[in-house]
């Protein structure tokens, strides 16, 4: 594609303009997603934030996972939040999770996509042994990260992995999450003063409903120490999560790629079972009445029947027979001509939609990005495509917004948000 001079500066300002908030909210070694709504490190975003520094700053991508795994405890759980410093313009804060960690921590984690983060930043780079360093020294804290999901997060055995917290998915109120949390308790919940409300618009966040709920499951994991056995086998929360699962899966395949790299023969076996296992176990999640993967609900046994964004990432994963593919590639044209900009977290032909509100509608750029990626290796390099514009379009005409309405490609969230800068730098920006 040629680019017209005009557009060519217009690229050029929104990489400067991407690289400035990446360096705003970086704190020292951890970026924070937004310095107002979020201001601590998180798991995944921190992921995507190294993808944004490679573009100009490499020693610095690789240090934002590094201090992210500086936080893994002792058993290979990596935490959804590190709260290196105090900040009291977010709630629920280190004192709620009462993790006893140090630093202090949360008590559930993300979606696991650092190791396929950390084999993108090796294949963009030099390969220098400066580099080859620091990979070997991040590959035995990932793979001690995979190990304990195998463990801890899958206690059917079906090599799928088990969300214990709408919150550990990072898709916080998705409607597949509603029915398998509507039994969790919420009458010891008491009252609390949420934080994200006083800076955002409530209507673009979750429910008074919902936020019940997270902290209902909260005080379980806390009442229970934590203890991530007891939480995954007994916890008021606990669905298989299309999202996380896929995103292991590949996450693992780059894993074994990356032991590869590093001659650690003796990890491949092992590595390979999990990937063998998860893709044997998917079917389990795949709702043929609806014809895509779903998220299940493990309590239950129900399926979500809801077609999102992480549905896609089948592409992603590596898995889907040509019939499933066909299936969700006709949902991509469906949901297409129904809305502007793709992808649309929630199919907007599903009740629940709602083109504003957080994890209900709006367009996520990073799990855009990790579907386009999938739809690009499989060969539909024009949807992969189409996906790009889209998301480059949305940050073009509106700004770095945490998420965009699909309708009207209006920002919703917080603005100046790090992964959005990134995602532009890695890939929305780049013909
Ligand atoms: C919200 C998102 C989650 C993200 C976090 C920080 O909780 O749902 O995915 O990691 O904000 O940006």
């Amino acid at each position: 594609m040629t680019y017209s001079t005009s557009s060519q500066t217009q690229t050029q300002t929104l990489d400067a303009a991407a690289r400035a908030i990446l360096k705003t909210n970086d704190r020292g070694g951890y970026t924070v997603p937004n310095g107002r709504v979020y201001p601590f490190q998180w798991n995944w975003d921190s992921a995507f934030v190294a993808l944004g520094f490679a573009d100009f700053d490499r020693d610095r991508a690789w240090v934002e996972i590094e201090t992210l795994f500086e936080a893994q405890w002792d058993d290979g759980f990596l935490p959804h939040i590190v709260f290196w410093k105090d900040d009291s313009g977010y709630f629920p804060g280190a004192s709620v999770w009462d993790a006893h960690k140090n630093p202090a921590t949360s008590g559930i984690t993300q979606p696991p996509v650092a190791a396929s983060v950390i084999r993108w930043l090796w294949d963009s780079g030099s390969k220098s042994a400066r580099e080859a360093e620091r990979m070997a020294a991040l590959y035995p804290k990932v793979l001690k990260w995979h190990r304990w999901f195998a463990r801890h997060r899958d206690p059917e055995g079906r090599g799928l992995v088990v969300a214990t917290h709408p919150w550990e998915t990072g898709r916080d109120n998705s409607p597949e999450w509603d029915y398998p949390a509507s039994g969790v308790d919420i009458s010891a919940v008491g009252s609390y003063e949420r934080r994200d409300t006083s800076h955002l618009d409530a209507q673009m966040r979750p429910t008074k409903l919902d936020y019940d709920r997270y902290l209902a499951i909260v005080q379980f994991g806390r009442d229970h120490d934590w203890d991530h056995d007891v939480i995954a086998r007994t916890g008021p929360f606990r669905v298989a999560d299309v999202g996380m699962t896929m995103i292991l899966l590949r996450a693992n395949r780059d894993l074994l790629a990356l032991a590869k790299i590093l001659g650690r023969s003796k990890d491949y076996a092992e590595i390979e079972a999990s990937i063998e296992k998860t893709r044997a176990g998917i079917d389990w999640l795949w709702n043929d009445e609806v014809e895509a993967f779903c998220s299940r609900d493990l309590i239950s046994g129900r399926s979500s029947a809801m077609i999102t964004s992480a549905s896609f990432l089948s592409f992603y994963a590596g898995v889907g027979t040509e019939k499933q593919n066909q299936s969700l590639i006709a949902h991509l044209d469906r949901i297409s001509s129904k809305i502007d900009k793709m992808l649309p977290s929630l199919d907007p032909d599903h009740e629940a939609f709602d083109a504003m509100r957080y994890w209900r509608g709006p367009c996520w750029a990073v799990v855009t990005f990790l579907v386009a990626r999938g739809l690009l290796d499989e060969g539909q390099s024009e949807w992969a495509e189409r996906l790009r514009l889209d998301t480059a379009a949305l940050i073009r005409d509106t700004g770095f917004y945490e998420a965009f309405c699909p309708v009207s490609g209006r920002g919703t969230g917080g603005d100046l948000f790090s992964w959005t800068a990134a995602m532009w730098l890695f890939w929305a920006g780049k013909a």
